[in-house]
């Protein structure tokens, strides 16, 4: 089944980094797009807000009603939320409640497809809280009726993502560092965001094969992360400052 252009796809963490970068890629594509987010003053400041294929709307996915609403008129969701902030101290708890009022919310809409985009290896026993809570938030929106596909990358880089922050911010601040063994001996396969939409989410590759299934983003340099935080200077260069 193919998704026509002239169907509303809504975009979940449209405030966030990756929704932010899909909206205009959507919009370019010829899609109508929904973008949605807590905060309408921060959804306005996008430079894509103005976009006649694109409505704006607060919602909140802890809020029900607000995501029934968004709901309404779409066929396809991105959902691409996640709480790991210092607003919460319990981001599984609150990702696990987040994705099952979506996925609620998704059974009694006309939804025909949720694209989730999470991490990889959460399903690996000594995998971080993080990344099994990722793994957990796709077991729940695949239990729903409405068929998901779902992805799963490693750190993306690029500026304004926040894996890729954290290592810039170490690599440039940090002379010296204490890291934990089993992070000494974590591979990690991270990827340009510049890689990432073409060859996971580009919108006719998905809705060309609109399956419900699982996917793991192909990655290229598997690296440890000692590697990689040495190599985050390099890194820098191959980003896409979107
Ligand atoms: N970035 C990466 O390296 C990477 C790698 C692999 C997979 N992913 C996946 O990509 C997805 C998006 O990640 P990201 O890096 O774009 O995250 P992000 O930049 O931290 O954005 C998170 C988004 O979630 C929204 N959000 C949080 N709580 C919400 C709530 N209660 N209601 C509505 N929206 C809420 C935030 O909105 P506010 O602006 O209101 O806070 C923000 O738009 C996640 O599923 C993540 O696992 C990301």
């Amino acid at each position: 089944m193919t998704i026509m252009n002239d169907n509303k796809i809504l975009v979940t963490g449209a405030t966030g980094y990756v929704g932010g970068r899909l909206v205009p890629r959507l919009l370019s594509d010829g899609y109508r797009v929904k973008a949605i987010g807590r905060s309408m003053a921060k959804l306005k400041g996008r430079p894509w807000a103005s976009h006649p294929n694109l409505e704006l709307a607060r919602s909140d996915v802890h809020d029900h009603a607000s995501i029934r609403k968004a709901l309404k008129d779409c066929s396809v969701a991105f959902y691409l939320v996640h709480s790991m902030n210092p607003e919460h101290k319990d981001f599984v708890g609150s990702d696990r409640k987040a994705a099952n009022i979506f996925k609620d919310a998704a059974n009694k809409s006309h939804l025909k497809r949720i694209i989730y985009l999470g991490g990889l290896g959460g399903d690996k026993p000594h995998a971080s809280m993080h990344l099994k809570s990722r793994e957990e938030v796709g077991r729940v929106l695949q239990s729903s009726r409405v068929p998901s596909t779902i992805f799963r990358s490693a750190h993306i880089l690029g500026s304004g993502s926040a894996s890729f922050e954290i290592l810039r911010y170490m690599a440039e601040r940090l002379p010296v560092m204490i890291v934990p063994s089993d992070v000494i001996d974590t591979k990690i396969q991270p990827m340009p965001w510049g890689t990432v939409f073409p060859n996971v989410l580009k919108p006719s590759g998905v809705f060309s094969f609109l399956i419900a299934a699982s996917f793991n983003a192909p990655a290229h340099n598997m690296m440890e992360y000692p590697r990689r935080l040495r190599e985050a200077d390099k890194c820098l260069s191959e980003v896409i400052m979107a």
